[in-house]
């Protein structure tokens, strides 16, 4: 079992997630969606201990439970899976807020 980010942390990466995560799960990644643009976070799930401390955390509700992922949020699950790929990011920093965030007003 793992966290899930999601959509809604496209562009946005707030990053206030990364200082409460206990393992450094967190790795920034280019959107993987196919023929998507933008940035995001992803939880490594061989690293994420399942502790729920970043839930809370995140202004636009983009993480969630492995089990708890939204119908329409399910391909992130595997999507996650790839954040081995990415750099790790050890510690907050400010927020994207870029082109496709689509709640730059969030926190
Ligand atoms: Fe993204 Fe939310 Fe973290 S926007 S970077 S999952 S605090």
């Amino acid at each position: 079992m793992s966290y899930i980010v999601t959509e809604a942390c496209v562009d946005c990466v707030y990053t206030s997630c990364v200082d409460v995560c206990p393992v450094e799960a967190f790795h920034e990644a280019p959107n993987p969606k196919e023929g998507a643009e933008g940035t995001i976070l992803l939880i490594n799930p061989d690293s994420c201990v399942d502790c729920d401390a970043c839930v809370p955390e995140c202004p636009v509700e983009a993480i969630f439970e492995e089990d708890n992922v939204p119908e329409d949020q399910q391909e992130w699950i595997e999507l996650n899976a790839t954040a081995e790929n990415h750099p790790i990011v050890p510690s907050s920093k400010d927020p994207l807020k870029g082109p496709k965030c689509a709640n730059p007003n969030a926190d």
